[in-house]
């Protein structure tokens, strides 16, 4: 619900600073009262009188007006709000963000608010994919400001591809999801000061992250492209909600996620035997992408190439499917079993038909479909399937994985204070 929370949106330059407008209106359609800083590019854009006219308020703008600082200074603009929304959110904002530069009434609001910081990125596609660009955003990531992605599509500039502001719609959903994350987590302890940011204290929890690695021979495996990103955000958002969580990872490129126990797992027989030593548990969250196949018989020398050139005949065998040996544990069910379905056509339906055949509570369903560069990428599109009817799906926008990370540690969280 966003109904009377306070808004303090950051109108920065860009074209698609014109749809700040729109969001303004949106917003406070939704009850929100919205408050506007109007950067210096941003009012080439837009003008401060439409955007007064549409927030009903006076637009901020220039840090050192001696009326604006008399009557509210920026540490009391920033604080006097529920949430600061920078949209559209340029490179040159998120940069000076992310390393905490103070030019002007909005980047100086933004360093000084001690409230959440909500960004919806607009830039010409290289931009977006730049390095640099990149590194600002893990940064800000990692400081738990929440990204709302750009869309895909064509751009101002001509160019196509990923970088335009995310639809008015997404980012009001967005907003919306924001507070009712908070309030839900706000529910769950009311009476425990500051336990509504640890929500799942008390609560075990175990993760799979990563491809598996089945061997051949001493040298070769059968692998896949799975990078362990999503698994091991859930992991760390999971344990940021202070749940006693154990990631069993398998063979990856990436750090130990902080404040997780991390149990490093070659083949899909070594995750299993991690993850039922590992039960009871509270949630598991069966990330992986778990070979389905291992050799029957793993070669102990190197095989070496035939003299007539034929080429070794490998045999498979099936590997246990680790989600569904959870999910079937007996007494050591844990509550909540979470799996994933990477699928590449009808996600929803497969995804369901999957949340069926394991006997998992819910399911995260992607596309890894080519040219979604869910594998390896940064990025997900997901749909959270928590039961066989339609309305138990829940659709979200492109997202970091990251914030699909923290918004399903929420839902997780949620689902324990509804279900103790
Ligand atoms: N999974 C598992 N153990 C396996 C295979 C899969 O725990 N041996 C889990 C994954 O971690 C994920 C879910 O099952 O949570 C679905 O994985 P996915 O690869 O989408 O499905 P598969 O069972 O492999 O089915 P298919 O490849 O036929 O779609």
């Amino acid at each position: 619900m966003i109904e009377n929370r306070r808004i303090l949106l950051v109108v920065s330059g860009g074209i698609a600073a014109y749809k700040s407008l729109d969001l303004a209106r949106e917003l406070r359609r939704h009850g929100a009262t919205v408050r506007a800083i109007l950067t210096e590019a941003g009012a080439r854009f837009v003008t401060p009188l439409s955007l007064a006219a549409l927030t009903g308020d006076k637009v901020y703008g220039d840090l050192f007006s001696l009326t604006d600082e008399s009557e509210m200074g920026h540490i009391r603009l920033s604080r006097e709000a529920d949430l600061v929304l920078v949209a559209p959110a340029t490179a040159d904002i998120l940069a000076k963000m992310a390393h905490g530069l103070a030019t002007d009434l909005a980047t100086t609001a933004l360093l000084a608010t001690d409230k959440p910081v909500m960004v919806a990125p607009a830039m010409n596609v290289r931009m977006w994919e730049h390095a640099a660009t990149r590194a600002n955003m893990a940064t800000l990531a990692a400081r738990d400001v929440t990204v709302i992605a750009p869309a895909v599509g064509e751009m101002a500039c001509g160019e196509e591809g990923e970088g335009r502001l995310a639809d008015v719609s997404d980012i009001v959903a967005a907003v919306e999801d924001f507070f009712d994350t908070a309030a839900a987590l706000g529910a769950a302890n009311p009476t425990e000061g500051g336990s509504a940011a640890a929500p799942l204290r008390g609560r075990r929890a175990v993760v799979t992250s990563g491809p598996t690695h089945e061997p051949l021979d001493p040298v070769r495996f059968i692998g896949n492209r799975s990078s362990g990103k999503q698994g091991h955000a859930i992991a760390a958002a999971l344990a940021r909600l202070g749940a006693d969580t154990v990631l069993v990872s398998g063979p990856v490129a990436l750090p130990d996620p902080v404040g997780v126990s991390v149990v490093h797992a070659e083949t899909a027989e070594d995750m299993l035997r991690a993850v039922s030593a590992r039960l009871p548990v509270d949630v598991a969250v069966m990330a992986a992408a778990v070979g389905d196949w291992r050799a029957r018989e793993v070669a102990s020398h190197k095989i070496k190439k035939r003299t007539d050139r034929t080429p070794p005949r490998i045999e498979l065998a099936e590997n246990p499917d680790i989600l569904a040996a959870v999910a079937a544990a007996g007494n050591k069910r844990p509550r909540l079993v979470i799996g994933f379905a990477a699928e590449t056509e009808d996600v929803i339906a497969q995804g369901r038909a999957k949340r069926a055949a394991k006997g998992c509570d819910w399911i995260v369903a992607n596309d890894v479909s080519p040219g979604t560069s869910v594998f390896g990428g940064d990025e997900n599109t997901v749909h959270l399937i928590r039961g066989a009817d339609e309305d138990q799906t829940e659709s979200w926008p492109r997202l970091s994985k990251d914030a699909v990370a923290a918004r399903l540690a929420d839902a997780v969280a949620r689902h324990f204070a509804a279900v103790p």
